[in-house]
């Protein structure tokens, strides 16, 4: 029998392996779906190179390729194979931040290369960064981080093949995860973090925060530890990120199924026993061993802690004093990112995406209004969780998750949402990774970044997950971008207009709806977008989080990448690649736009430092040679 590394499979993986699905009993009618939806699509949606422009229900006219010029200021680069960073011509890129750099004095000689001292693991900036958000406040620049995961072969000493081996590896292990709230400034020897600031802060797996919302003081929140049920240690594998108009940070948990398990069978059941099916709760956990040395994460001792997980996380930038604050009102799952709307009435629209194969997306709603320099308190609680429908027809419907609508009572809404969304209909997407919205009209992107199991399998409730309007490729390994309009402008409204900006694919394989939508040619090609975001032109810039094999289906995509996309024209051109086996994830400008700031992370080889160096992903900064506006 192969033994498995959990070391070296991605979340997803694991998650798949672990957790199988039933094969999916009525194959044969997802096949027939499959082909008369390719039927009904026919005259509308287009495949391959040299087709005309996609195009599903009513913004169809908006992808229309321009016929000449374009708004990206830069000759779009080919795609490359190898251990650095590319750009195009007239740009340049510079480490800001890597995994171990101290972010005070007193962890000076942090020593990654021999798995570094448990004592300075929460002074260092952590591994694996992920979404970020920078803060000008004050004359300062701060920057708030996700550190989303942390490899565990490397943090620990050589011999232990990633295995903690007492309780202060694992202590080690939740320090080096978690957010980093970091001033940064720029010099005239560039961008560089700023050692001691009174700013600098880490936020590990241990430290304290509130809850507060519809769930807080739940009987399913409480443990030994909080009998209250509205305070928990710690923050877990913090992925996308957010901003509130208020100012402060959003950090989203997403894969935290996988820090639990147990050293005894667990007895539980009922809706605890369900939760655990749905969102992947079991005893061995995803390698991390945490349960074996730290009992909140051993389920069979506390099996409400998983409860206290899975939420977003607000983040006060400016005050290192803060406590932070987990909002039950925006639902529990794998939390993607969180793309916050004010509306036309002043309501806060929050948009996010559960990123597991044949979840959902969502919306949240406030009942209050903001208004700037008033009480922001509720807006991320009180409020409605709706979850998305999209009819085939272009149109789409946000379903309320209510007690008429899922015969759950709101606490129980927010704790297993993913039920909720079962019960109230939703449709099943392939893997919804970051939303944005469009500064300059009123419509809303989503990365659905692929899905193996698409016609093939059910969700982990059983949902079905035949191909439907926004998903519509069975096994889809390319993934696509959806985006809707919401009736009037109005981002509270119930109902909304959508279609797919860009099916990603790869049209030199294949000469169906593989080979991507019109506006993805040889030249521009990719697989598996993820981290989306809006600049202030208007551009929506995409990173890959995918097959880098650059082989078979994958031929001619090369490393992982940033693009940009026109979302009037559906023009799409690659900006940049990243070193072999990274992810490029998180972006963030500063304050006067001359300087992007990009994630690289599990990147591969050696890099940045080259040589026998240990990989380490960072914080680059990236700004034109004529120090023009970047977005
Ligand atoms: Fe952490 Fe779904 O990406
Ligand atoms: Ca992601
Ligand atoms: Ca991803
Ligand atoms: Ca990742």
């Amino acid at each position: 029998m192969t033994t498995i590394d959990k070391t070296d499979l991605s979340a997803d993986d694991w998650d798949e392996i672990t957790f199988p699905r039933a094969e999916a009993n009525e194959f044969d009618d997802v096949v027939e779906r499959a082909v008369s939806r390719r039927g009904f699509l026919g005259g509308a949606l287009a495949f391959g190179s040299g087709a005309a422009a996609m195009g599903l229900g009513a913004l169809n006219s908006t992808t229309a390729l321009a016929a000449g010029g374009n708004r990206f200021p830069f000759e779009p680069i080919p795609v490359f194979t190898d251990g650095t960073v590319h750009l195009p011509e007239g740009y340049s890129w510079q480490t800001l931040a890597s995994w171990g750099d101290p972010l005070f004095s007193d962890a000076d000689g942090y020593d990654i290369a021999n798995g570094g001292p448990v004592e300075k693991s929460d002074r260092v900036f952590g591994e694996n960064t992920d979404g970020m958000e920078l803060f000008s406040w004050r004359g300062h620049q701060i920057l708030a981080i996700n550190h989303e995961y942390t490899n565990r072969k490397i943090n620990l000493p050589a011999g232990q093949d990633g295995t903690p081996a007492d309780a202060d590896d694992v202590l080690k292990l939740q320090n080096l995860q978690g957010v980093a709230v970091v001033e940064v400034a720029e010099t005239e020897s560039g961008w560089s973090l700023v050692k001691d600031s009174p700013f600098n802060r880490r936020i590990t797996h241990n430290t304290p925060m509130t809850i507060v919302g519809p769930a807080a003081g739940h009987d399913l929140l409480k443990t030994s530890a909080d009998p209250t049920g509205t305070e928990s240690l710690g923050t877990l594998n913090n992925c996308g990120s957010g901003r509130t108009p208020w100012g402060t940070y959003l950090t989203c948990e997403e894969n935290f199924n996988g820090y639990f398990g147990a050293t005894a069978e667990p007895e539980v059941s009922g809706a605890v026993q369900a939760g655990f099916e749905r969102y992947g709760i079991g005893t061995d956990g995803w390698g991390y061993d945490y349960h074996k040395w730290d009992a909140r994460f051993d389920v069979s001792k506390t099996p409400n802690e998983p409860h206290r997980a899975g939420w977003v996380v607000e983040i006060d930038p400016t005050d290192p004093d803060a406590t932070p604050v987990k909002h039950t009102g925006l639902g529990r799952f794998k939390h993607e990112n969180a793309e916050v709307v004010v509306a036309l009435d002043g309501r806060v629209v929050v948009y996010m995406g559960d990123d597991e194969r044949g979840e959902y997306l969502y919306r949240f709603v406030s009942n209050g209004v903001y208004a700037p320099g008033g009480s922001t308190e509720g807006l991320l609680d009180d409020g409605t969780l709706s979850v998305a429908k999209f009819h085939d027809n272009g149109t789409g419907t946000w379903r309320a998750l209510t007690p008429a609508s899922t015969g759950m009572d709101d606490a129980e809404i927010r704790i297993f949402t993913r039920m909720a969304a079962s019960k109230a209909g939703g449709t099943t997407m392939d893997r919804p990774e970051w939303v944005s919205a469009n500064p300059h009209a009123a419509e809303v992107y989503c990365c659905l970044t692929n899905n193996k199991n698409r016609g093939v399998k059910p969700n982990a409730g059983g949902d079905d997950t035949s191909v439907n309007g926004p998903n519509p490729r069975e096994t889809n390994k390319y993934g696509q971008i959806v985006r809707w309009r919401p009736l009037r402008g109005d981002h509270t409204a119930d109902t909304f207009e959508w279609d797919l900006y860009v099916m990603a694919g790869n049209p030199e394989v294949y000469g169906n709806e593989y080979g991507g939508s019109a506006n993805v040619t040889a030249g521009n090609m990719f697989n598996s977008p993820d981290g989306m975001a809006f600049d202030s032109n208007g551009l929506v810039w995409i990173q890959t989080d995918g097959d880098d094999s650059n082989e078979g289906e994958f031929a001619g995509m090369g490393n992982n990448q940033m693009l940009v996309g026109d979302p009037a024209t559906g023009e799409i051109a690659r900006f940049m690649t990243g070193p072999n086996g990274c992810e490029i994830t998180g972006l963030a400008w500063s304050a006067d736009r001359r300087t992007m700031f990009v994630g690289i992370q599990h990147p591969g080889g050696s890099w940045p430092e080259g040589g026998d160096a240990l990989p380490r992903s960072s914080v680059i900064a990236i700004k034109r040679d004529d120090n023009a506006l970047v977005g």
